[in-house]
């Protein structure tokens, strides 16, 4: 389809612009209001797991400045704001007895949003998990998990179900799981725990499927989901073994979990392998028709876009998953990575990378749309696309963040497509509102509209800046992207 011509329509009128933030990553008050530890106020502290040993203690004190934080999101305009609870300031043991303080924080939250007209969006777990869980049965590697996060959603359907119309249960599922039993990045730390990687993954989508069911059977009428870490792929060239590398990574690496969210299915050349390989996971009695079920009530794919890969054939002597990744912004120091005998991912030659080398491909956004639209026909959500990159604040705290807006208006740019294309797309939330702690990448790392004085050495002032990028997508949202 030669799509060249094609100006961008007008984003809908209801469309909702958005922004995204993650607990873990903001909000600071580690152990305020009866919060319980998570496994990354353990993780955290394991000496070289994260870059110069940054902690979310403080974070960017979101904890204390959120109301500062939604102001200035009305002040841009903004329509949706995705947020995450903390599930250990609501059951500090994940279990047992709910701390009413920190039910009455995202009450606040909720309430801070609404009355400025802004729709809160709730993800129910972005990676931070009570610590009790984990040292009581081992966390996400127990099925014991399901029935506590279901708890937990239920608590905060029963709570904030009357003002919150959507909802996200799992936030990129692949990558915690990947980090967290594959590359050992993130917690628990393990490496190469294959079989227990897919276990771990089979017990998250159960926990997904009966949250979801739970929200209906509850009464929910809003739209729920799960938003995915998409990173589509192309084959190198046109070789057949190299097309089949890219099939391969998509069946093993993007609807392993898309399928299941989507159908209540996994897709069969994966599971043929996976069991050929003695990783498969154990599924009980009932648990597909579960997945099924509860795939019938989601009402959109949530997807977390930030880049593309290429797929070429990887021998069986060829490069593993494991190598070295760019946390420090030194360009060019992350290793190529793939899975021997399958696919490995080389650079892109056609496209820019950032300076923690994830490679820029605003194109690629639309493709997950059409893919997603085409194999699934959900409405979309964009949860989450940004850029990372080192900010500069400037004489009378400007921020001239001109790579940020380029970035963005690329990426709108091809959403406007996508939607001329059919795709339904409900919202774009950027990452993120304020800059964060970026997890294994200390706060060096930016992607917020709004500068946060804080580096990796707790102390600074944690006064807010509003970047150029914060004027920028204030018009777009006024214009409804017309002028992009
Ligand atoms: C997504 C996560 O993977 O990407 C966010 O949902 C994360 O929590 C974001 O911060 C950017 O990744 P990073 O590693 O640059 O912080």
């Amino acid at each position: 389809m030669d799509m060249e011509e094609m100006k961008v329509t007008r984003f809908p009128k209801d469309f909702l612009w958005g922004s995204a933030s993650a607990a873990y990553q903001i909000e600071g008050g580690w152990k305020e209001d009866g919060k319980g530890v998570t496994n990354w106020d353990t993780f955290v502290r394991i000496p070289g797991k994260t870059y110069k040993a940054t902690t979310g203690d403080v974070a960017v004190d979101h904890y204390h400045h959120y109301k500062e934080d939604i102001a200035l999101m009305a002040e841009m305009g903004l329509k949706t704001y995705r947020f995450s609870v903390s599930w250990a300031r609501i059951y500090p043991e994940g279990r047992g007895t709910v701390n009413e303080k920190g039910l009455a924080f995202y009450q606040d939250i909720i309430d801070e949003c609404l009355k400025y007209g802004i729709e809160p969006m709730v993800t129910i777990f972005h990676w931070d998990l009570p610590q009790a869980l984990v040292d009581l049965y081992g966390g996400w590697e127990s099925p014991n998990i399901i029935e506590d996060y279901v708890r937990y959603a239920r608590t905060l359907f029963e709570h904030y179900g009357d003002k919150v119309k959507y909802w996200i249960t799992l936030n990129e599922q692949n990558i915690f799981t990947s980090l967290g039993w594959l590359t050992a990045q993130h917690p628990p730390g393990k490496f190469d725990a294959q079989k227990t990687f897919y276990q771990v993954n089979h017990h998250a989508f159960m926990a997904h499927a009966k949250a979801v069911l739970a929200y209906r059977e509850m009464g929910g009428k809003g739209e729920i989901g799960a938003s995915f870490a998409y990173t589509p792929s192309y084959a190198i060239d046109c070789k057949p073994i190299n097309a089949m590398a890219k099939r391969d990574y998509d069946e093993l690496k993007n609807f392993w979990w898309m399928d299941v969210y989507a159908y209540g299915r996994y897709p069969k050349a994966a599971m043929a392998y996976l069991k050929k390989k003695g990783y498969a996971p154990e599924i009980a009695d009932g648990d597909m028709d579960i997945l099924k079920k509860a795939a019938s009530e989601i009402t959109f794919m949530g997807v977390n876009y930030y880049q593309s890969c290429v797929c070429e054939y990887n021998p069986m002597d060829g490069v593993t998953p494991y190598g070295t990744m760019n946390t420090t912004g030194v360009k060019g120091s992350a290793q190529e990575l793939g899975m021997q005998g399958i696919y490995k991912n080389p650079a892109n030659p056609y496209l820019m990378t950032t300076d923690w080398d994830w490679t820029i491909d605003p194109m690629g956004l639309r493709f997950c749309c059409r893919e997603i639209t085409s194999r699934y026909g959900l409405p979309i959500v964009i949860s989450e696309n940004g850029l990372g990159a080192f900010d500069k604040k400037t004489e009378g705290n400007q921020i001239h963040d001109e790579y940020r807006i380029h970035y963005l208006k690329e990426h709108l740019k091809e959403l406007g497509k996508a939607i001329e294309e059919g795709c339904e797309i409900w919202a774009y939330c950027t990452w993120s509102f304020t800059d964060l702690l970026s997890w294994l990448n200390g706060y060096q790392k930016r992607y917020g509209f709004v500068y946060v004085d804080r580096d990796e050495e707790d102390g600074g002032t944690l006064n807010r800046y509003k970047k150029d990028s914060f004027y920028w997508y204030q018009d777009v949202i006024k214009t409804d992207g017309e002028n992009l």
